[in-house]
């Protein structure tokens, strides 16, 4: 069955990830960039493992220059998110890609983002908000500016912070500063980890990070004393399973371990991390999920549940979206 006009919460998207090939292939045609070599014969993204992938993604991300670059954009990735059942959403925002970490620029990039999120709302019927990233592989001190933006600017659309980018890149404990400036300004948090990094990765990021949602956290389940604690803490994981399978984090569908951590009781949501490079949807995610696991109507349900508790947004908000999920509030 499609399960495209089913209502979904998306927790895991990077704005800029979302970008549609054509939507960066026009603006470095507007803009006279030459981004050719990071498109395939089709015009899809070419990139050949991970670390290509983030470098064809920075590439990609040297076509949005101005505010108005980034209210297209997240005109174009909500109609795309709604069309595809999303009726919440939250989106990745990197302060270094909307104005190299300059707070006056950030907060002119944010005004157009959330301009174009109240557009989509009342056209569209999905809800944005916005968690400020830091990207790991920048270091530490950039991961500081972006924490401070996050706080300056946290509010009714900025709720949370988190990390991105490469994790295999120094340990957890060193970004722990902007984590903190962030957690005390009252931003809610969520952190890369375990999607390459192995259970110590995961481990190290809930002791030292103090996150409440993990990115992935696949690699959390080679430990079974990790992942029952994280089933106690009720740590939410942001599973990408498209996303695993194309980046060959996992096997495949049929090993990726989604299903055994919701069998020990973790609390897993699903989402679709930057789907035009994965070939991804949020319909197509949920269609794997029945193929490969048999899961149905009941369990997305569950699923949806969870990630509008887990989501970072006010109450009236998440009641509100509840009502579209046709959920009770328990
Ligand atoms: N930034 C965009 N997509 C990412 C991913 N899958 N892992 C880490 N950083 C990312
Ligand atoms: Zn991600």
């Amino acid at each position: 069955m499609s399960y495209q006009t089913l209502p979904k919460v998306e927790l895991h998207l990077h704005l800029e990830g979302a970008a549609p090939p054509t939507f960066i292939a026009g603006l470095a045609q507007e803009k006279n960039i030459d981004i050719s070599g990071i498109f395939d014969e089709k015009g899809g993204y070419a990139y050949l493992d991970f670390d290509h992938f983030l470098k064809v993604y920075e590439a990609a991300c040297t076509t949005l220059q101005t505010p108005d670059d980034f209210r297209r954009l997240t005109l174009a990735v909500l109609e795309e998110s709604a069309s595809n059942g999303v009726v919440y959403s939250e989106a990745f925002l990197s302060p270094d890609f909307c104005g190299g970490g300059d707070l006056d620029a950030w907060r002119d990039y944010l005004a157009a983002i959330a301009d174009a999120a109240v557009e989509a709302e009342r056209t569209m019927g999905i809800t944005l908000r916005g968690i400020v990233t830091g990207i790991r592989h920048f270091g530490p001190e950039k991961c500081n500016v972006a924490a401070r933006c996050a706080a300056e600017t946290m509010g009714d659309f900025i709720t949370g912070y988190g990390m991105a980018g490469n994790e295999m890149v120094g340990r957890p404990g060193d970004y722990a500063y902007s984590f903190d400036m962030a957690r005390e300004a009252g931003l809610r948090l969520t952190c890369h980890a375990g999607e390459w990094g192995g259970a110590a990765m995961v481990s190290e990021t809930i002791r030292d990070l103090r996150v409440e949602r993990i990115g992935h956290g696949i690699g959390g389940v080679s430990d079974p004393a990790l992942v029952e604690e994280i089933a106690e803490k009720g740590i939410v994981l942001e599973v990408c399973p498209g996303s695993n399978v194309v980046l060959n984090a996992v096997e495949g569908w049929g090993s990726h371990p989604i299903a055994r951590l919701r069998d020990a009781g973790v609390p897993v949501t699903v989402s679709t991390d930057d789907p035009p490079f994965f070939h991804t949807t949020m319909t197509q995610e949920y269609e794997m999920l029945d193929q490969t696991f048999g899961w149905g109507e009941n369990d997305f349900a569950a699923l949806n549940a969870a990630a509008l508790k887990a989501a970072f947004c006010d109450e009236d908000t998440r009641a509100n979206v509840a009502k579209r999920l046709e959920l009770t509030n328990d």
